[in-house]
């Protein structure tokens, strides 16, 4: 499956990691219906690492659902999920096990990718561990793909390889719909600025039907879960949810969605900082201004319909005075004869229409964010 824009949903790993179960995945899939999620975009429920018995069935040898965790088997809570309007997905690995020490799919490409099929899964995410060595990595991607296309159904392959191997070389001829280019994320400041700090030079790599995911988010977990580190402030997600938009990255949930608290719930349901992420163009955004070996940069990024995204940043740890550029410098001369009237992504209000430049201070960790529009000025 191609996704013509990122692919939205929640994951459970950042939290849950093995704290997996039938009445969690089902209480989550209720969560994301009432709380609006789904209606915002976020469809995939994604089941992660740990959701299997630890060894093949000896007779079968398909993999099995946890008998603890999962009583009713995966197709029921598949169904669920579906019942709810959501699409649903599974994980596996390309090596002999999955990194938290489960059977993983090497070598059983084809019976697994049925047996997800068997479920009713829409998405796989794939990881990397436990790769035998003299296996080649591009062929064990191409090859779970092959394996999913022959299963029958239409499921969307989630490649987690965290960019090794020149994944941005290679990643396409696979079929993946999205992969990841980063080793993981925790749920720091730094960790989030460091993960999207080492992409800068490859999002021009990304765009519709193959996807640079720079991981799940940690909006929102509040220092509590699997990839609990510092924590962030209200700002610092504000700016991690806002970077990912921004780059047209997959935007997976990683905070227990049953219990977001209200700040996250109208972050991540931000119309504007959505309609960015989703835009059916799916250009990257290309660097403005650079500052501060990219921790003060400005972008900018042309989306449909006549409008541009500009994000302002500070990742660094100091207040910056005053951040500025001309619109000559995004192509838009005074000699045009055009500006920018803007929006606030974060707030939705006007913010003036703009002929020369604009800029303004920013607090460290902050970032600021404007729908652009071209008009006569
Ligand atoms: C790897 C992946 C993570 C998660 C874990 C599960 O570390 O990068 O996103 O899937 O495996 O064990």
């Amino acid at each position: 499956m191609f996704p013509k824009k990122p692919p939205m949903g929640f994951n459970t790993w950042n939290t849950f990691a093995e704290n997996i179960s039938d009445e969690m995945i089902r209480q989550t899939a209720d969560a994301m219906v009432e709380k609006g999620l789904l209606a915002a975009g976020y469809e995939y429920l994604v089941i992660d690492d740990c959701w299997s018995e630890r060894q093949r069935d000896p007779v079968t040898d398909k993999i099995i659902p946890d008998h603890n965790k999962f009583p009713n088997g995966m197709k029921a809570v598949s169904d669920y999920v579906h019942s709810k309007g959501l699409k649903f997905g599974m994980y596996s690995c390309a090596g002999v096990r999955t990194c938290a020490d489960y059977p993983a799919s090497y070598d059983h490409e084809f019976l697994d990718a049925r047996t997800f099929a068997e479920y009713g899964a829409d998405f796989l995410k794939y990881d990397y561990c436990y790769k035998p060595h003299q296996a080649d990595g591009p062929t064990l991607y191409r090859r779970i793909s092959m394996a999913l296309k022959a299963s029958g159904r239409d499921i969307l392959l989630s490649a987690c390889n965290w960019g090794c191997d020149n994944v941005h070389d290679w990643i396409r001829s696979t079929g993946a719909g999205m992969f990841r280019s980063t080793g993981d994320i925790n749920d720091s400041f730094v960790s989030f600025r460091d993960i999207f700090l080492s992409q800068i030079e490859n999002f021009k790599l990304s765009g519709p039907g193959c996807f640079n995911d720079i991981d799940m988010l940690t909006v929102g977990m509040r220092n509590r879960g699997n990839v609990a580190a510092s924590g962030c402030t209200d700002v610092e997600y504000r700016t991690e949810f806002a970077l990912w938009c921004m780059f047209a990255a997959p935007l997976m949930l990683g905070c227990d969605v049953r219990n977001i608290d209200d700040v996250t719930l109208k972050l991540v349901t931000n119309p504007y900082l959505l309609r960015i992420n989703q835009d059916e163009e799916g250009r990257p955004p290309f660097i403005v201004r650079e500052g501060h070996e990219n921790k003060r940069n400005i972008y900018a990024r042309v989306l449909s319909e006549n409008e541009l995204a500009i994000m302002f940043t500070n990742l660094t740890d100091d207040r910056a005075g005053q951040i500025w550029f001309a619109l000559d410098e995004i192509g838009i001369p005074v000699s045009s004869g055009k500006g920018l009237a803007l929006t606030n992504a974060f707030t939705g209000e006007p913010a003036g229409t703009v002929r020369e430049g604009f800029g303004m201070p920013l607090d460290a960790h902050d970032c600021a964010v404007f729908l652009a529009k071209i008009v006569d000025a």
